[in-house]
């Protein structure tokens, strides 16, 4: 059974949506789902994970959030090589760069990315919904 470990930052909520429906998607595998503000994530919880699933909206400019996901990311720098990672996240006005660089640098880290980054615009509502939980049935 894979391990799976959500570990998300949002302000408004958006993201957090998107990581509740992927969650619910993960779970109609056969897997363990654990869902994880990114303020409460540790290293452990990737150590322990067969897939690690990251979620930032896009901020600053075409950035993940700085606070607290980006030194997150930073830290995962010489452990993520060779683990599956996926990402997602929820953007406002912008065309999915921040996405596209983020995935760039989870590669250079030498991780093992799962498909193309869930880009939703705002709040998933109906057809996003579908796609976050397929998404999420998608990484298993
Ligand atoms: C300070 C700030 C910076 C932002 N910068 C961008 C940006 O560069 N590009 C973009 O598409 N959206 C940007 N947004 C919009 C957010 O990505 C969008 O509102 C998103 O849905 C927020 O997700 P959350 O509810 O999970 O926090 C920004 C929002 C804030 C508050």
């Amino acid at each position: 059974m894979s391990k799976v470990s959500i570990i998300y930052y949002s302000g408004t909520g958006n993201t957090e949506k998107m990581a509740e429906l992927i969650s619910s998607g993960v779970s109609q595998k056969e897997s363990q789902v654990k869902l994880l503000q990114v303020s409460s994530a540790t290293l452990d919880d990737i150590a322990d994970s067969d897939i690690v699933v990251l979620g930032s909206p896009s901020m600053g400019n075409e950035v993940i959030e700085e606070s607290e996901m980006e030194p997150f990311v930073e830290s995962l720098k010489d452990i993520i090589s060779g683990k599956k990672v996926a990402l997602f996240g929820s953007y406002g006005w912008g065309d999915g760069e921040w996405m596209r660089n983020w995935q760039d640098r989870m590669s250079e880290y030498g991780a093992v990315l799962i498909g193309d980054g869930l880009i939703v615009n705002g709040y998933p509502e109906d057809e996003e919904e579908n796609r976050c939980i397929e998404f999420g049935k998608s990484i298993i």
